[in-house]
């Protein structure tokens, strides 16, 4: 048997637009995804024969594994809310692709679990899909997505995808954090209610289209987003918090909010640096940036909604035998 687990992440800044090549800046959280595989005589999921159609993420990695490497079974583990923007089809895909891997003998880099896992996001989302949650989740720390990353960014590897829209170009890089004898947290909070992230990545396409101004709203969250990105970058928490919320405006503009998340950012403003819905929106999750993370907490869970409080500095998948 061999595992491996990798972290779900959160975005910052830069959902959406980085599809389309603006930046996004996200980091590592604490819960994640442990997959644990073992031989078995056909693929399975949880004893069950493995449904394509439930594990695409599944069925794109195992069609990147070298022929005759046999067939396995996978164990899932998850600590994160499904469905809810927190990364969780990246991570499964980043340790599945680990724990096959460490089973078949052979070595294989985070990089290349997260090259991998991209291209089983992108199967997943009709080809529109960044590199962002997995890199996140394979890497840890904090990473920045771009077209072209910005001078603050070390350079880690470049991904490229065909979409409906074009050919587009990625370099994904690690930015250090500054240490801070007393950092703030992050405070998820879970609507309850799951989206699909391919889905609002197509929304997001059609209106555009539909109303090409809408352009504007994804060029403004690139330009918050290096700006957000220097503020991360000195430990700055209030210009972190304003460049958030104002990220927060343009998804809305956008129509990726939802009353409920409207609800749950309100109530955590006040005791909050910033806050912001996170991932794809339409549900899903927000996140606020705190230094009173229980009493966050305690807001979102008041509002209706599940909290998970995080560290700002998480590791990023590891092969844990
Ligand atoms: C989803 O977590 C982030 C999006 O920007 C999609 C992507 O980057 O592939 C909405």
């Amino acid at each position: 048997m061999a595992e491996a687990r990798a972290p779900g992440k959160a975005i910052l800044f830069g959902e959406h637009a980085v599809v389309y090549g603006h930046p996004a800046v996200a980091v590592a959280i604490k819960a994640g995804v442990q997959v644990a595989v073992s031989v078995n005589k056909e693929w399975a999921v949880e004893g069950r024969p493995l449904d394509p159609t439930r594990h695409p993420h599944l069925k794109s990695i195992i069609s990147r594994m070298p022929r005759e490497s046999g067939t396995y079974s996978f164990q899932i583990s998850s600590t994160l809310f499904s469905a809810a923007g927190q990364g969780s089809s990246a991570a499964l895909s980043v340790a599945a692709h680990l724990a096959l891997r460490k089973q078949i003998g052979e070595i294989s880099s985070t990089i290349d679990a997260a090259k991998s896992a991209h291209l089983a996001e992108a199967d997943a989302q009709s080809g529109r899909a960044s590199p962002t949650d997995t890199a996140t989740s394979a890497l840890g720390g904090c990473i920045v997505v771009s077209s072209s990353l910005p001078p603050i960014a070390k350079h880690v590897f470049s991904a490229e995808l065909k979409t409906s829209e074009g050919l587009r170009k990625w370099d994904v890089g690690t930015v250090d954090l500054q240490d801070d004898s007393n950092p703030p947290s992050l405070v998820l909070g879970f609507t309850g209610n799951s989206s699909k992230t391919g889905k609002m990545v197509a929304m997001v396409a059609d209106l555009i289209s539909s109303n090409p101004k809408k352009k504007h709203d994804l060029d403004s969250i690139g330009e918050i987003t290096e700006v957000g990105l220097i503020a991360l970058a000195s430990s700055q928490w209030e210009a972190v918090g304003m460049a958030m919320n104002a990220c927060h405006d343009r998804l809305v503009s956008l129509n990726l909010s939802t009353p409920h998340l409207e609800r749950l950012i309100e109530s955590v403003r006040p005791y909050s640096f910033g806050a912001k819905l996170t991932g794809a929106g339409g549900g899903g999750c927000m996140m606020a940036l705190t230094k009173e993370p229980a009493r966050v907490a305690q807001m979102i869970e008041l509002c209706g909604a599940k909290a998970m409080i995080s560290p700002l500095h998480n590791k990023g998948a590891q092969i844990l035998g």
